[in-house]
C-alpha cells in the first residue's frame, strides 16, 4: 500500500489521494467475508444479476468502494452503465443533465466518469480543479465524431447571426463554438430561450425534428445520428405491440421520427425513467440502450420490460475490471486546453443557469 503521507521538513504533510500515482492491486478472491459484505448491494440487483454471476462482480464492487473512499473519489454513472455499476458502484446515476449538475456539486477530489468521453469533458469542464477518470478513453459516441468545432464555424459563417444550440453529445471543441449547450431533457427550453425566430440545434438532426414539433422556432440542423438509436424502426416496434397487447412503447428523443410517431412517450433517458416509475405499465419497452430497461427492472421487477437489445458499444467498454483499474492506477485522466475549456465551459454553464 502506498503511504498517504510525504516526509518534508518537520512534519507529515498529507497528500491529495488524487495526486498518487498508483495503489496495490487489491486481492479479487470471491471469500465469506466479499459475500457478507456485498450481501446488501446484491439486494439491489438481484433480479437482473443470476446469482452466479455475483461472485464474479464482487470482489471488484468491494474494492471499488474501498478504493472510492481512499482516494476521495465519486462515480457518477449514466443511465446506460450495466446494473452492477449503476446500482452497487455509483454515488449518482441519472442522465447527461442530470450528471453535469452532479458533477458541478461534487466536493470529491476525484470523479470517476463511468459512460461516455463527452460526459466527462463535461465534467472536467465543470470541475477544472479536480481529476476527472475514464476507464476506457475509447469510450466515444456517434453524434460527437458527427461533428467539429471546424464545422460550426462554417455553420456560424453561413447564418450570421443565428443563435447556435449544441447538444451535450459534442467535444468540447464543439461546445466552445456555441452560445449554448442542451440535453434531450431541456432542449426546447434552451432553443426558445433566445426569444428569436431561427436556431440552429446540432448535430443530431433526429432530435432537432423531434424539437421542431414542440416549438414554433425554425430549427436548422446537421445530419448527426445515434448509431443506437438510429437502428430502430417503426415496422419493428408495430410486431413487438402485436405480440405484446397493451405494451406500452416509450422512446429517446434521438429515434427516428417514424419511431417518435409511433411511442406513447418521448423524452430523455430520465423522463423515460420517471414516466414508468409514476405509470407502472404492466409491460413496457423503451427504445433506447438496453441497460436502461435493466436498471429499472432491478427495482420495478412487477414491469415485464420487452427489451430489443440495441447495445451502445460506447457505454459497454465501461467495466467493473475497467473501473477498478481507473482508481488503482488514476486512469484515464481527461483533460481540455484550458482555452477551449473556458469557451466551452461558458455554454454549458449558460444550460445549467437556465434550468435552475
Ligand atoms: P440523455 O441525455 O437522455 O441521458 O441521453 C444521452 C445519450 O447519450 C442518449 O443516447
Ligand atoms: Fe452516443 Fe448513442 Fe451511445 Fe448515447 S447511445 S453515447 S448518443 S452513440
Amino acid at each position: 500500500m502506498v503511504d498517504l503521507t510525504h516526509e518534508s521538513g518537520a512534519g507529515a504533510t498529507p497528500l491529495r489521494p488524487s495526486t498518487l500515482v498508483s495503489l496495490d492491486r487489491p486481492d479479487l478472491t470471491y471469500t465469506d467475508e466479499v459475500a457478507a459484505a456485498t450481501a446488501h448491494l446484491y439486494e439491489r440487483v438481484r433480479d437482473v444479476i443470476p446469482p452466479v454471476e455475483w461472485p464474479v462482480m464482487a470482489p471488484y464492487v468491494k474494492a471499488i468502494n474501498e478504493l472510492k473512499r481512499e482516494r476521495n473519489a465519486v462515480i457518477l454513472a449514466h443511465n446506460y452503465q450495466t446494473p452492477e455499476i449503476f446500482h452497487c458502484v455509483s454515488d449518482f446515476g441519472g442522465d447527461s443533465l442530470q450528471l453535469a449538475i452532479e458533477a458541478a456539486r461534487s466536493d470529491a477530489d476525484v470523479i470517476v466518469q463511468c459512460g461516455v468521453h463527452f460526459m466527462a469533458e463535461t465534467s472536467k469542464l465543470l470541475n477544472p480543479d479536480k481529476t476527472v477518470l475514464i476507464p476506457d478513453m475509447r469510450a466515444g459516441c456517434s453524434l460527437a465524431e458527427s461533428i467539429t468545432g471546424a464545422d460550426v464555424r462554417l455553420l456560424r459563417e453561413r447564418y450570421p447571426g443565428v443563435p447556435v444550440v449544441t447538444y451535450v453529445n459534442t467535444s468540447a471543441d464543439v461546445k466552445a463554438e456555441s452560445d449554448i449547450c442542451c440535453t434531450s431533457a431541456n432542449a426546447v427550453e434552451v432553443v426558445e430561450s433566445f426569444g428569436v425566430d431561427t436556431v440552429l440545434l446540432i448535430p443530431d438532426e433526429y432530435l432537432a425534428l423531434n424539437v421542431a414539433t414542440q416549438t414554433d422556432v425554425k430549427i436548422l440542423t446537421w445530419k448527426g445520428h445515434c448509431e443506437v438509436h438510429e437502428r430502430f424502426t417503426a415496422a419493428e416496434l408495430e410486431e413487438y405491440r402485436d405480440a405484446e397487447p397493451g405494451l406500452e412503447i416509450i422512446a429517446h428523443p434521438e429515434c427516428p421520427p417514424e419511431v417518435i410517431a409511433i411511442a406513447d412517450f418521448t423524452g430523455s433517458t430520465s423522463k423515460m425513467i420517471n414516466w414508468v416509475r409514476d405509470r407502472k405499465p404492466a409491460k413496457a419497452l423503451l427504445v433506447t440502450e438496453c441497460s436502461m430497461a435493466s436498471n429499472i427492472a432491478a427495482e420495478a421487477p412487477e414491469i415485464k420490460f420487452v427489451q430489443p437489445c440495441n447495445l451502445c458499444p460506447h457505454m459497454k467498454r465501461i467495466t467493473l475490471p475497467k473501473i477498478l483499474d481507473s482508481l488503482v492506477e488514476m486512469k484515464e485522466e481527461v483533460t481540455v486546453d484550458p482555452l477551449v475549456a473556458e469557451r466551452a465551459r461558458r455554454a454549458v454553464e449558460r444550460m445549467i443557469h437556465l434550468k435552475s
